[in-house]
């Protein structure tokens, strides 16, 4: 019998890239999850199979040997969990063999988080399949160091939010505080499938702000300003605030370089067709936007979205981090 665990992909709200240079960032759990199911096997191999991607492969101690699809990408993309699941093993002391199988119903590669849910969720399965318990901080931990081993992700912002859920307030010098959000947020996440590089698009806001520090600085500050604002809103349930912070947050975004011509089109359409507000989430340069509206608008934006070009869904905050199903 197995044990199936699931974790939450992430959207960044508010403050990406500014984030970096240690201004604060809101980070929020969504509705979409990768589910993992793990069952002991009767020899020591770690075998992984990722039915979204079709990749499948067996490590023998470290050894690994592709069994369906491309051996190096697979070995990229199982190399985290292998990482947390030595970790369980160690503490449990017994070389017991286990099956991974992956269901996800995250999008890959578009800046969701799809790989610390799927870490995040390993971690839990395999932890209650050999009897180790642990604590949503050992899990934090752990799915952070497996992950900055293969992604070297310094700010740990998708760890966190696939393990505890809800909206994190994340800042690099004090970390993650839990932001209580009453308020339901509708929102419509458009992917461009653009595809981007995190390391890119952060060397991309170095150079604007070392080539223009007196205007990057007041910009800082806007992004922060926008941040606390946010929070006030979310404290008077008030979503019309929330989409103009967001607008004022792409424009931002937009000007330290990080924007791109899908994500403009995708986000016009989605103001066009009545979203309260809308702007890239994450890295940029491709990758997703995401645009707030009122419920009954929803339908009306995820449409738009699509006749400009993007994939399309909706998706709510969730305050379920990592479980076992
Ligand atoms: O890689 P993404 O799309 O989740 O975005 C990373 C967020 C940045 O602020 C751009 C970088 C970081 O490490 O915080």
């Amino acid at each position: 019998m197995g044990i199936v665990a699931s974790a939450p992909a992430k959207i960044i709200l508010f403050g990406e890239h500014f984030v970096v240079y240690g201004e604060p960032a809101i980070v929020l759990a969504i509705d979409k999850r990768a589910y993992v199911k793990a069952e002991k096997r009767n020899d020591t191999n770690l075998h992984v199979r990722s039915t979204n991607l079709n990749l499948s492969g067996n490590f023998e101690k470290s050894t690994f040997k592709i069994e369906h699809g491309d051996a190096k990408e697979a070995k990229m993309k199982f190399e985290p969990i292998r990482q947390a699941v030595e970790k369980i093993r160690e503490k449990c002391g017994q070389d017991i063999g286990v099956d991974i199988e992956i269901n996800s119903t995250i999008p890959v590669g578009a800046g969701l988080g799809s790989s610390a849910a799927v870490v995040a969720a390993s971690t839990l399965a395999v932890g209650t399949l050999l009897d180790v318990k642990l604590s949503k901080e050992e899990i934090f931990r752990m799915t952070f160091e497996a992950e900055q081993v293969v992604h070297g992700t310094p700010s740990g912002i998708d760890p966190a939010i696939s393990t505890f859920g809800g909206v994190l307030l994340f800042q690099m010098d004090t970390g993650f505080k839990p932001l209580d959000v009453k308020m339901d947020l509708p929102l419509v996440i458009g992917d461009t499938g653009v595809e981007r590089s995190t390391r890119v698009q952060v060397e991309r806001v170095r150079e604007i702000v070392d080539n223009f520090p007196r205007i990057a600085e007041p910009m800082m500050r806007a992004a922060r300003e926008i941040v606390l604002r946010a929070i006030d809103a979310f404290k008077e349930n008030d979503l019309n605030t929330l989409g103009e912070l967001m607008n004022m947050n792409h424009a931002l975004l937009y000007g330290v370089g990080v924007s791109e011509e899908s994500l403009e089109w995708l986000s016009y359409a989605a103001r066009k067709a009545g979203a309260l507000g809308a702007k890239l989430t994450g890295a940029g340069g491709g990758g997703c936007m995401i645009a707030l509206s009122k419920d009954e608008k929803l339908e009306k934006v995820l449409e738009a979205i699509q006749r400009a070009g993007g994939r399309p869904f909706v998706a709510r905050k969730t305050d379920e981090g990592v479980r076992i199903e």
